[in-house]
């Protein structure tokens, strides 16, 4: 192991675990400040924010999840329509354009070539007004447009996304508050209890870091797998979705996720005893729907691997396996629900000895088509 990597086994462990400082790093201004405002994404963002009427987000890869939690927030907290699109679907097809919408960009690396395309035919349809969410100053899509808020991850060089990732979060959330405010809808004590989340999220995901001997105890039952499913609903569909991709680019599992509503309408079909299906069920309000979609999972013999909640009064019986988080977060839940999907795609890595941190085919940074 390099000086670099300290304790840690690789990059990707120790940017797993660097997730509580990097998320501090990025809220470091707005905790300064104490209020939500427009400035955090550069000098002209007041008028630009607050003259938007919806959000059109385009990303690739992991970065793309981060969009589509994103528009969980965005519609619920901001109440502004949001729609999500992978750059190189959007880039490839004609797009209607609405100029009132703000062009919003998710890439680590601000160099992705389908995200950078997407974003300049976005202001070929006449979008004028672009954001860009991005991890490396200076890269290219930050300098394509016309508002900025840098992720403070510091460098990422597992190729599988971790860090990345949650401060994609952050900024998003920030955004979606910032909005809100600026459209009317939020008053001073909800923008004090979100600036409170916040300020305990560092603290919260290293609560759930701590998790990570139980993640690892799951590992060796995955290992010899082929298959895994992935459920979660509401703002965690796109955490499964997230959970289902790490284990798939690093353990070469074949992974798929699938909200847990849709389970009947198809995916029912593929379970049976060998099937691990993982289920991320926070304490919020659409646990009672998942505890339902679990029985009728366990109905087909199908193994459950559980991540819930310290209160969520749930506990493991007979083919169903369960990690607590500590009390769930609230709205900023899906970050905290990031760190053990993370930890067990890197265990089961681990147990089947790939190379975690350059899985095999792919590249940190695609910047060719
Ligand atoms: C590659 C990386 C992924 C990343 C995606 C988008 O596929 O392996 O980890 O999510 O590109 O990259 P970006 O830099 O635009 O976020």
């Amino acid at each position: 192991a390099s000086l670099e990597l300290g304790p840690y086994s690789h990059f990707m462990q120790k940017e797993i675990h660097e997730q509580p400082r990097a998320i501090a790093d990025t809220i470091e201004a707005l905790i300064d400040d104490g209020v939500f405002s427009a400035e955090l994404f550069g000098d002209k963002a007041a008028d630009v924010l607050a003259g938007v009427e919806g959000i059109q987000i385009l990303a690739c890869g992991t970065s793309y999840y981060a969009g589509l939690t994103a528009r969980y927030w965005i519609e619920e907290i901001a109440g502004l329509p949001c729609t999500v699109e992978i750059a190189s679907e959007y880039r490839y097809r004609t797009a209607v354009a609405n100029p009132k919408y703000l062009i919003v960009t998710i890439s680590q690396s601000g160099e992705t070539l389908d995200t950078m395309e997407a974003l300049k035919y976005a202001k070929s349809l006449g979008h004028p007004h672009t954001l860009s969410i991005c991890n490396v100053p200076e890269s290219a899509i930050p300098r394509a447009s016309e508002l900025v808020y840098y992720t403070r991850a510091g460098a990422e060089i597992g190729v599988a996304s971790t860090k990345a990732f949650t401060t994609q979060l952050v900024a998003l959330f920030t955004l979606a508050v910032t909005l809100a405010k600026l459209h009317g809808r939020l008053d001073e004590a909800t923008e004090a209890e979100h600036l409170d989340a916040l300020r305990h999220l560092p603290g919260s995901v290293q609560h759930a870091l701590n998790l990570e001997p139980q993640v690892k105890a799951w590992a060796d039952r995955f290992a010899p797998k082929d298959h895994a499913l992935f459920l979660g609903r509401g703002v965690h569909y796109p955490i499964a979705m997230e959970g289902a991709l790490k284990l798939k680019e690093i353990s070469y599992i074949h992974a798929e996720a699938y909200p847990a509503g849709e389970l009947k309408h198809g995916p029912l079909a593929l379970v049976d005893a060998q099937m691990p299906v993982v289920v991320i069920a926070p304490n919020d309000r659409l646990l009672e729907k998942v505890k339902s979609n679990m029985q009728e999972v366990r109905a087909r013999g199908g193994e459950l691997f559980v991540f819930t909640d310290e209160d969520s009064h749930f506990g493991p019986s007979e083919g169903v396996h369960v990690i607590r988080a500590p009390r769930h977060v609230g709205v900023l839940s899906p970050v905290v629900h990031t760190i053990p999907v993370q930890m067990l795609a890197y265990h089961v890595a681990l147990a089947r000895g790939t190379d975690v941190d350059k899985p095999r085919n792919l590249a940190k940074s695609v910047t060719v088509e």
